[in-house]
């Protein structure tokens, strides 16, 4: 847990005084508004194709900050791995019903398959290494690259956000959350090599907005385990801004041994630790997000 005064200096890094990683004003994100309704959910799929940037944790702990501002979320766990159901306490051997079989399913039933987690107001389609199977299987389905915005179809208007956490690949699951979602938040962790890949990345994102669905916009860039003591890390902040302008959200995830602790206890690092500067920052990605106009 962090102190008091740790969070008051988050509290105000986070004021219109302050500039971001890259030298932009710094806006103040206020506390959402409460939604009338619930749905019909904004589907972001959370994408690279590089291994181990943040994903699962930006997935998880998003969904968790926006399920604490009064949002109705759904995680989609959609890597074989099961990370983000492993993350939020699912017990993923145990299950009888996963995301693969509905993916498998002539009559998918959607609603049966949710787990509710700990965190009010966030439920989760959980995966385990079934999953591993699909991208096989799927192959000589029709429309196999519209069966997961099939599966979506039943339950969008019962939440207000859906993330689906991708897998580090660009196979055919990534391209059916793609096709099923309507933004990508893209995360990049702050190391010399960062941007290897995301041309690929942006080229994938682009075709399947040409050929499959149009309405697919980039939500977002954001920087992950970032460390401002050293110079390598706000190099490479810089190097993403040059590249790719106001796409690179304001918010940056610092680097802490917090969410590898968090993950072990299986909770979103904003119950883990609300206090900490990590739980603070996703607090404030998800007021971006929705600032932003991105999400429900
Ligand atoms: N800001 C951070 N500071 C320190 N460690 C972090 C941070 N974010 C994530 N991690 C840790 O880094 C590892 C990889 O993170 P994560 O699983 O979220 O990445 P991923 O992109 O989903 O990986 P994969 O490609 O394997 O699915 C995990 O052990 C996680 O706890
Ligand atoms: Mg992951």
């Amino acid at each position: 847990m962090s102190t008091a005064s740790n969070s008051a200096s988050e509290t105000a890094r986070t004021t219109s005084s302050s500039v971001d990683a890259v030298g932009r004003p710094m806006p103040v994100f206020p506390a959402p508004r409460p939604l009338a309704g619930v749905g019909p959910a904004r589907i972001i799929a959370m994408c690279n194709q590089k291994g181990g940037v943040g994903k699962t944790t930006t997935t998880i702990n998003v969904a968790a900050a926006l399920a604490e501002y009064g949002r109705k979320v759904l995680i989609v766990d959609f890597d074989p791995q099961g990370a983000a159901s492993v993350g939020l306490g699912v017990p993923v051997h145990e299950l009888d019903h996963t995301i693969y079989d509905l993916l498998m399913a002539a009559r998918p039933d959607t609603r049966g398959t949710i787990f509710h987690t700990a965190v009010d107001g966030l439920d989760i389609l959980p995966a385990n290494i079934d999953l591993s199977a699909a991208e096989v299987q799927l192959v000589g389905e029709v429309a196999r690259e519209s069966v997961l915005a099939r599966v979506l179809r039943e339950v969008a208007d019962d939440y207000d956000v859906i993330l689906i956490d991708c897998q580090p690949s660009l196979g055919l699951l990534t391209v059916n959350a793609l096709t099923a979602a309507h933004g990508v938040l893209i995360p990049l962790e702050c190391e010399f090599f960062a941007l290897r890949g995301v041309a690929l990345l942006v080229e994938t994102i682009e075709k399947v907005r040409d050929r499959l669905n149009p309405r697919l916009t980039v939500d977002g860039i954001v920087a992950t385990m970032y460390d401002a003591r050293t110079l390598h890390a706000r190099e490479v902040v810089e190097r993403v801004y040059q590249a790719f302008g106001d796409t690179l959200m304001h918010t940056v995830i610092t680097r802490t041994v917090k969410f590898p602790d968090a993950s072990v206890a299986a909770e979103p690092i904003t119950s883990y630790a609300p206090n900490h500067a990590g739980a603070q920052a996703y607090r404030q990605l998800a007021r971006e997000l929705i600032a932003r106009g991105d999400s429900a």
